[in-house]
């Protein structure tokens, strides 16, 4: 070949979109061990230490925890591909993007979907979620706790309960509430909850950490029709991760920087690095709001791991995220669909939740807005720096 290829020097990006996010060194460092064959039993350990971590960090006592080999798209395909029967009644709760994936997903397996629909960043109404859910009496409902296109956490709870009152079962996407905010699967009586590795955990994207209930086991058991998908079916899965005979060729790599970063989840503790999101989204928002910005969702819907405040009037999106990438070196986004042009996508989550960054980032972003010609109404760094030690 003519063509001379450089070393690879892939750049150092600080990733403060709606991920992947910053990956922790000390699961960078996991990636790098011996690949061991995907049959070797040094793999299928690494497989069940994952599958009690996940346990933890979905708070369940559920025993059928695996990471799928796949985005969090795969994650939602194994909840939609099982817990879908061609014909059966399939109940959307949609305020975002990722729903409407959801939707989508299920009417290709075949599902018979009824939706209840609100603008994106709109929360549910919990009454009109639950009178929606008995009217219809569906066999699945499906809604995403941390909507990423919104920046809005939807609470679980009055969905799972109505949904259990006409014996449906609940699928969650969990993908941007993991490891970033209480997700609380049998608190909230969630049976299917999916995730990915490279938001609230700290990982390079690949996997997908699933929780199935034992109601939700014992559907699949009754399932009349086989699972639409060979590669997702969750009975198939288990006779690899559980049986220990080949299925598939699982990267032992992924596995064991998803082992790592949920290892460093368990030690931090749960509640801790919820709070720590937390606080930091709380000093991150009192920035934003010093600055003159306003948010897109109300105060008490908003997630954690996520910030979308408003694009000022008379200010570029795509300038603004060309400036930070640029001269800066950081990763954000904008909205889409509907709120192209009128938010950015701020993540502060896993190992880039932190204080230094929430300061980082605002003082880089106010450096962008003003490059536009925007003038900011106030300190936001004191506002920040008040928020932060008001919470210690
Ligand atoms: C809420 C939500 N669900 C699903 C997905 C899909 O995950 P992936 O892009 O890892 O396939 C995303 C991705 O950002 C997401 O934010």
């Amino acid at each position: 070949m003519q063509q001379q290829f450089p070393p690879l020097q892939a750049p150092r990006r600080l990733l403060f979109g709606p991920g992947p996010s910053m990956v922790a060194p000390r699961v960078y460092a996991a990636m790098s061990q011996n690949v061991v064959g995907h049959l070797d039993p040094f793999f299928f350990e690494v497989a069940e230490e994952i599958r009690l971590l996940i346990a933890y960090a979905y708070s369940t006592v559920n025993e059928f925890n695996l990471a799928i080999s796949g985005t969090g798209s795969s994650g939602m395909e194994a909840a939609v591909a099982n817990f879908v029967e061609p014909g059966q009644k399939f109940a959307l709760l949609t305020n975002g993007f990722f729903a409407e994936r959801i939707g989508e997903m299920a009417r290709r397996h075949g599902a018979d979907i009824v939706r209840f629909a609100k603008d994106w960043g709109q929360p549910f109404d919990p009454q009109e979620a639950r009178d929606f859910i008995r009217r219809e009496r569906p066999r699945v409902v499906a809604f995403v706790q941390a909507e990423t296109s919104t920046g809005m956490f939807n609470q679980s709870r009055t969905i799972c309960e109505a949904a259990h009152e006409v014996d449906a079962l609940v699928i969650a996407d969990c993908v941007t509430s993991l490891g970033g905010m209480p997700v609380l699967v049998d608190e909230n009586g969630i049976d299917i909850a999916y995730g990915c590795t490279q938001k609230g955990l700290g990982c390079p994207p690949g996997l997908a950490p699933m929780t199935v209930s034992p109601r939700a086991l014992d559907w699949l058991e009754k399932r009349t029709t086989p699972v639409t998908s060979w590669y997702l079916d969750l009975r198939l899965l288990d006779t690899f991760y559980s049986g220990h005979k080949y299925h598939h060729t699982a990267s032992a790599t992924l596995f064991y920087a998803l082992r790592e970063a949920l290892v460093m989840v368990s030690e931090e503790g749960l509640e801790h690095r919820c709070e720590r999101h937390r606080r930091n989204h709380v000093a991150f928002v009192a920035g934003i709001e010093a600055m003159g910005l306003q948010m897109l969702v109300d105060g008490h819907h908003r997630l954690w791991t996520l910030n979308t405040p408003r694009v000022p009037d008379g200010v570029e999106d795509g300038k603004v995220r060309q400036y930070l990438l640029e001269e800066r070196g950081i990763e954000i986004a904008g909205g889409f669909g509907p709120l192209a042009g009128k938010v950015f996508r701020i993540g502060l989550m896993g190992h880039g939740s932190t204080a230094d960054n929430v300061l980082l980032v605002l003082e880089a972003l106010e450096a962008a807005l003003k490059q536009q010609g925007y003038r900011p109404a106030g300190d936001s760094r004191a506002a920040a720096e008040k928020a932060l030690s008001a919470a210690v």
